[in-house]
């Protein structure tokens, strides 16, 4: 038996002395040392020997793995060592090679469009200001002079939260909200950007979009002073040569009431398919503040007068940019978000 284990250890350093990687290291440990390695079946069948070679043969058999076990342990450190050295000494970084692409952000084009406007705005003096999404029928509705059976009113157009609670069909409640807050304080020139919400949803509606309502209320606020802020803002918004045209119109908190058209900015006002033929596209419905919904919100009407305007940025932006599909604009596919 011990002329076993000397053998052993002699085979064992000769497999050592070739071992070149972690590989054959494992394969070395395992064939010596493994659960059916060949020290393992030795120390296995000391208990075979008589009792009194027992002690000694266990104690060199032991002392054997030992070794063998720290010797191992020695190459592998030395093989990790050399590994370390080689790559150390082999690799080079290749500074020139192009790095990962982080994908980076952008404006969305709706959000660029709006911010644009409010630029527009707050040149011409207006003020920034915010109402709730959700909010009550008194001021979605009736402070505008929608009385209760208006078709505006209709469950088919608008989300309702309750009796009372809706989802905003417009931003011409926070004209209502901003009089209530600044009454009677002249003069009163805002605008509000935000999201509205409706029962409809195809090519040109979605169930929630974006207006920019405007309104402004001082002493003697005619239609010229509507006239020439919608003109002035027509030109930077699509270019100096856009031109205006006020039609004749109806919403009940205003009169008079009045749609806008700007020239088509495909064709110049020539006529082509975007503006179907026509010369015009239309971007905003407006009007001179009914004296209902002036006196609703604590002015005197007949002190004050004001105008009010809402536009669609949804619309807006395609004009702007020629989007044929309001979808597109909800689609978060990075194909067309890529182009603003
Ligand atoms: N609130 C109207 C709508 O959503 C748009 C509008 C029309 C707003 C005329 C106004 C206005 O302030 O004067 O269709």
């Amino acid at each position: 038996m011990e002329e076993r284990l000397r053998e052993l250890e002699a085979e064992a350093r000769a497999a050592l002395a070739g071992v070149e990687n972690l590989e054959a290291l494992e394969q070395v440990r395992v064939r010596f040392l493994g659960k059916k390695g060949l020290l393992t079946q030795v120390l296995r069948s000391i208990n075979t020997l008589p009792a009194r070679e027992r002690p000694r043969v266990g104690r060199l058999a032991n002392e054997l793995r030992v070794r063998l076990e720290e010797e191992l342990a020695d190459r592998a450190a030395a093989i990790k060592a050399q590994d370390l050295e080689r790559r150390l000494r082999e690799e080079r970084i290749d500074v020139t090679l192009p790095g990962a692409t982080l994908l980076v952000g952008r404006r969305h084009p709706l959000m660029r469009v709006l911010e644009e406007i409010e630029d527009i705005f707050i040149g011409l003096g207006f003020h920034v200001v915010e109402g709730p999404e959700v909010e009550l029928d008194y001021y979605n509705f009736e402070a505008l002079n929608i009385p209760p059976d208006h078709p505006a009113r209709d469950m088919q157009d608008s989300f309702y939260v309750s009796d009372r609670v809706l989802l905003r069909t417009h931003t011409s409640p926070v004209q209502v909200r901003t009089m209530e807050r600044m009454a009677p304080r002249l003069p009163v020139k805002i605008i509000a950007p935000g999201k509205v919400y409706r029962r409809d949803d195809d090519a040109t509606h979605s169930p929630m979009f974006h207006q920019v309502e405007g309104l402004a209320v001082d002493r003697r606020i005619t239609m010229a002073d509507l006239r020439g802020v919608l003109q002035v803002f027509a030109e930077q918004m699509f270019g100096p040569d856009t031109k205006t045209r006020f039609r004749p119109s109806y919403f009940p908190f205003t009169e008079p009431s009045a749609e806008v058209d700007v020239s088509c900015v495909m064709c110049g006002g020539r006529g082509c398919r975007t503006c179907s033929h026509t010369g015009w596209l239309e971007i905003l419905g407006c009007g001179m503040v009914h004296p209902r919904v002036l006196e609703m919100s604590g002015y005197n009407s007949g002190e004050v007068t004001g105008f009010a305007f809402g536009m669609g940025v949804e619309r807006v932006t395609m004009l702007k940019y020629g989007i044929d599909d309001l979808r597109l604009l909800f689609d978060n596919d990075m194909r067309f978000l890529r182009q603003f």
